[in-house]
């Protein structure tokens, strides 16, 4: 009896072995598991009969079959620990992480061009201390004409053509407005400078925009005289062009500065020979400045005759236009990426901007 029930035993331990060396997948193994050790499977057969046995083998028997059980449950489980192991040991393979190599590379946006020469000429200007003001862009006839020296009815208001709101405002028409509000809010001495937008009732074109940048810059104290002025904007050009620049100064009409002068700088792109850039003249008209005029002086509370100043009025969009080779001044307000983007930034160098 006993004898025959090892055979038995031998059997299903052999069927258990031939059905885990075809189960090549943990899904297998637990339906060859099932259908062994289920009711109508051989080993659950087995040890359902135990209780039908006569009593003298039936203890015997029962300590066999289950012992049987425990090693083939075992077989299985190890069986299923190994496949796991691998599919583990493949799966690492496949995803390996290199905690050594380099990141991947992730385009970042920057600042407009305008932008990088306004922080340019911050730079430059907070070295020799000047310090940045701001000033609204909706402006009073006060600051932007009459304080200036540019009273009601006189022909320089003819110079900006005015975006005028129904009650009397205006778009500010230029960053000098910011010099008066300068003086009256700090008193001299003062070396300021004034970014900002600034608008124009324009038709537009290449060279023409309703809306622009400039950068006022003012400087007073005792004994400012044309040869500050003159060494003040030689810095600046010669600072953002990274080389030395040749500059003269011509007779120029503003209201608000007594001597005025457009301050031409060499061509760089014939180095004064005269090409198509320069107009043949070997010259690029790029700095408005002068001596501030006494009445703009007195607007600002200053006595004209214990203080004098000079001023500027830097075109930033042109000046970003030159140096960055910007050809149509309505790309640079299009928002078109492709007309904004700095040559630094398409030669793929790494770019460095404040955040
Ligand atoms: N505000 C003048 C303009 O926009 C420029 C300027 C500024 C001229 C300061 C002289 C001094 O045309």
């Amino acid at each position: 009896m006993l004898e025959q029930l090892a055979e038995q035993l031998k059997k299903v331990k052999d069927e258990a072995e031939r059905l885990l060396a075809e189960s090549k997948t943990i899904e297998a193994i637990r339906q060859a598991e099932s259908r062994l050790m289920g009711k109508q499977g051989p080993l659950g057969s087995l040890l359902g009969q135990i209780g039908k046995l006569p009593a003298e083998v039936r203890g015997a028997a029962g300590k066999e079959i289950n012992q049987a059980k425990a090693r083939i449950t075992e077989l299985f489980a190890a069986a299923k620990t190994a496949l796991e192991q691998a599919a583990d040991k493949q799966a690492s393979a496949e995803q390996t992480f290199d905690p050594t190599l380099p990141g991947p590379v992730v385009p970042r946006g920057s600042v407009h061009p305008v932008t990088a020469v306004q922080w340019e000429v911050e730079e430059i200007m907070a070295r020799i201390g000047f310090v940045v003001v701001g000033g609204p862009e909706l402006e009073t006839d006060y600051y932007n004409f009459e304080a200036l020296n540019i009273p009601a009815m006189h022909p320089a208001r003819d110079m900006q053509d005015t975006f005028w709101l129904t009650n009397g405002w205006l778009l500010r028409t230029h960053t000098s407005p910011c010099q008066v509000r300068a003086m009256l809010r700090l008193g001299p001495p003062l070396s300021i400078i004034a970014p900002g937008r600034v608008f124009r009732y324009e038709t537009e074109d290449a060279s023409h925009a309703n809306t622009f940048h400039q950068l006022e810059g003012l400087m007073i104290d005792r004994h400012i005289s044309i040869a500050n002025l003159i060494a003040v904007m030689k810095l600046i050009l010669t600072e953002i062009f990274h080389r030395d620049i040749k500059v003269r100064l011509r007779p120029g009409y503003f209201p608000f500065v007594e001597p005025g002068f457009e301050l031409d700088m060499q061509c760089g792109i014939c180095g004064g020979s005269g090409c198509p850039t320069c107009k043949r003249s070997g010259w690029i008209e790029i700095l408005p400045c002068g001596m501030v005029h006494p009445n703009v002086l007195r607007s600002g509370n200053i006595d004209p005759h214990e203080y004098t100043g000079f001023a500027f009025g830097l075109g930033l969009t042109r000046l970003a236009m030159m140096k960055y080779g910007v050809a149509d001044i309505r790309g640079l307000n299009s928002g078109d990426l492709r007309a904004i983007i700095r040559p630094e930034q398409r030669s793929g160098a790494a770019i460095i901007d404040k955040d």
